[in-house]
């Protein structure tokens, strides 16, 4: 018989907390900045799986393809018998990787969206009365404690959401995660590579303007969260690729000079006109630069799968052996 277990790590006040904490310190300096974590509420989750399917959205379908293409091996190499997945959201993909784990005990979906967690593992312990769902609200930056299941651990960061974390903060989490592995334990990891301006740039600014919305929906969180007064049209959606960083930046830029009220943080915060606000960096990759990142926090890159079209790239390391 299978089971669904939600924990809540933090208390939602901490989560508020955080939430102010991070409004203070990012809407106080020049430039202003919001970390990505905050577009997902419920509104903001739906809006992500919508992202997915859009055409010009390539990522989502070239992670699947290499799943699909690759689970088999991925479950010879690493016999999990918990799977770990931070950032998991609708749990779409992994799906495939819970059918090719033929040992798989318990599965550990870590999230910080709480609607997103528990409609994914509703389904799953419907569709997979074979496995326990532990899902963790948790943030994954911070130190997570892991449910006590048996090993090997296979703990998957699909989708890119690596390249959410500037460098300085992805030094930090492989460090962490490498923490929570152990000898015959392994981290897969899905990285967006590097690729045409062009089509990058398309993926983040698509024609439906699903992904204007995403974007402006952490102006929602932050209204409702915090009393705000935040007009999400005086805003325009920014994408942009940085060459020198080889990372995607989204942005709002404030169509004309404007002043918004913040009660909860007693903060007045103003925009001039074209003034930008940056809601997320998603940084594309190269094997040899991912691999040295995997190194410096103690882990090997032992496989390495692209798709056909060297689009998108999932990897699987181990600890390194001293
Ligand atoms: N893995 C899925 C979803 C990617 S979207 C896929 O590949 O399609 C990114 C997911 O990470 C969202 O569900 C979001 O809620 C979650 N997320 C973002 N920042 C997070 C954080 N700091 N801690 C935990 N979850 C986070
Ligand atoms: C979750 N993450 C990998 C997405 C990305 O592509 O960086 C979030 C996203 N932002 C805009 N579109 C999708």
């Amino acid at each position: 018989m299978s089971s669904l277990h939600v924990t809540r790590t933090l208390p939602e006040d901490a989560t508020d907390a955080a939430l102010r904490a991070d409004v203070r310190d990012g809407l106080t300096v020049t430039p202003k900045t919001l970390p990505p974590k905050w577009f997902y509420d419920a509104r903001g989750s739906e809006l992500f799986d919508k992202i997915t399917e859009l055409p010009e959205y390539y990522p989502t379908r070239a992670e699947r393809e290499i799943l699909l293409a690759r689970a088999a091996e991925i479950a010879a190499a690493s016999r999990a018998r918990t799977l770990v997945e931070l950032g998991s959201g609708s749990s779409e993909k992994t799906r495939f990787l819970l059918d090719a784990l033929t040992d798989l005990h318990t599965y550990v979906p870590v999230d910080v969206s709480e609607s997103a967690l528990v409609q994914a593992g509703q389904a799953l312990v419907e569709e997979r009365p074979d496995i326990d769902v532990h899902a963790l609200i948790a943030d994954f930056t911070a130190r997570l404690t892991l449910p006590d299941t048996p090993g090997p651990r296979l703990v998957a960061f699909l989708g890119g959401t690596i390249g959410n974390l500037l460098p300085a903060e992805r030094a930090e989490f492989l460090a962490s995660v490498r923490g929570l592995l152990s000898p015959g334990d392994a981290l897969l990891l899905g990285t967006d590579l590097v690729k045409d301006e062009e089509v990058l740039v398309r993926a983040y600014d698509d024609a439906a303007g699903v992904t204007a919305e995403f974007n402006k929906n952490v102006l929602a969180v932050v209204n409702r969260e915090l009393g705000a007064d935040f007009d999400p049209d005086a805003f325009e959606h920014v994408a942009l690729w940085d060459a020198g960083n080889e990372w995607i930046e989204m942005r709002l830029r404030s169509r004309t000079a404007q002043t918004v009220k913040i009660p909860a943080v007693d903060l007045a915060v103003e925009f001039a006109a074209g003034e930008e606000l940056r809601t997320e960096v998603s940084a594309k990759f190269r094997k040899e630069g991912i691999s040295a990142e995997l190194a410096a926090a103690g882990l090997t890159l032992t496989d390495w799968w692209t798709d056909p079209q060297n689009r998108f790239a999932l990897s699987l390391s181990t600890v390194r052996e001293h």
